[in-house]
């Protein structure tokens, strides 16, 4: 009657594709404790490690968990526990962590009547709530695992992509907040042409280099001239962090979602290793105190 899950951070945009590409980390996640209960409704009754609101409808899994209730319809309740490890306004799908895992966990004790799609849906509307628009970009990556691609809201769909077998991520962290909201706000509503070709050639030739393994092509694709122009401004030591990571032998390097988390990608764990060791030290000279996480992309 009651199940205890792990809910994946995730990477959003991955350079090329924003608002569409994601990846899943599997060394941090939240954790979450959800259980039946005899009352009907959804009841947050525990919440660790960040201060976040117990009103159901001003928290984000309680968004979600409510969307999936009113659809289910059952006639008991559910209550949920939060541990949360991933810092909001971190860049590495919090939000999304949080409203993927209330419907993941409810799915599994109402006897998986969702499918995985069904489930973003419903997550959708927690993620609303954090980012003031809805994306999906974070919650299907949590949801479907290694790499995904939304091919459309409305209706949504989801295409999982392949994972070439030595890839890892280094996520670095400096500890300021960016929000979601802030972020998106900065971005020009128009782009020029020359701009979304490049673009969509990039996010184009990234799904071919998974498809085919082709580390070389997904290095050359790791290119974002839409968001990250008018983003890295919001992260201190943006170029130092990226031109570091390109120098230990990163295939590429980016902002992770709305920042300020920095991503890169590494073919190979010795490779993610130096990258590691390279880019703490930008921090380290710093007064930013940071995390960095290192995983395999599976
Ligand atoms: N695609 C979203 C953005 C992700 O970049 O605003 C937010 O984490």
């Amino acid at each position: 009657n009651q199940i205890h899950i792990f809910s994946p951070a995730t990477v959003a945009n991955v350079s090329c594709g924003f608002d569409v590409l994601g990846f899943c980390l599997d060394t941090i996640g939240d954790e979450m404790i959800i259980r039946k209960t005899p009352q009907k409704g959804i009841c947050i009754s525990k919440i660790e490690g960040y201060d976040l609101p117990f009103e159901t409808e001003n928290n984000v899994a309680g968004v979600s968990a409510l969307a999936l209730y009113n659809d289910a319809n059952p006639d008991f309740g559910f209550e949920i526990e939060i541990y949360k490890k991933i810092k909001p306004g971190s860049g590495i799908g919090s939000s999304s962590a949080s409203a993927a895992g209330s419907v993941f966990a409810m799915n599994e004790l109402l006897g998986k009547p969702y499918n995985k799609t069904q489930l973003t849906n419903f997550a959708m509307k927690g993620e609303a709530l954090a980012s003031k628009c809805e994306h999906a970009d974070n919650l299907a990556p949590a949801l479907f695992g290694g790499f995904t691609l939304v091919k459309s809201l409305a209706p949504l769909q989801v295409l999982q992509l392949p994972t070439p077998k030595d890839l890892y991520a280094v996520v670095i962290h400096p500890q300021i907040e960016i929000k979601t909201s802030e972020s998106r706000a900065i971005l020009p509503q128009e782009i020029p042409l020359k701009n979304a070709i490049t673009q969509w050639s990039n996010v184009g030739s990234f799904v071919h280099a998974l498809h085919t393994e082709d580390y070389n092509l997904l290095s050359d694709s790791l290119n974002d001239v839409i968001a990250e122009p008018y983003r890295c401004q919001l992260i201190p030591y943006f170029d130092d962090v990226k031109q570091r990571a390109l120098k230990h032998g990163a295939l590429g390097s980016g902002i992770s979602g709305s920042g300020p988390s920095i991503f890169s990608l590494c073919k190979g764990l010795d490779s993610a290793e130096k990258v590691k060791t390279a880019i703490q030290n930008v921090y380290s000279q710093t007064s930013i105190d940071f995390e960095i996480h290192l995983s395999k992309i599976n």
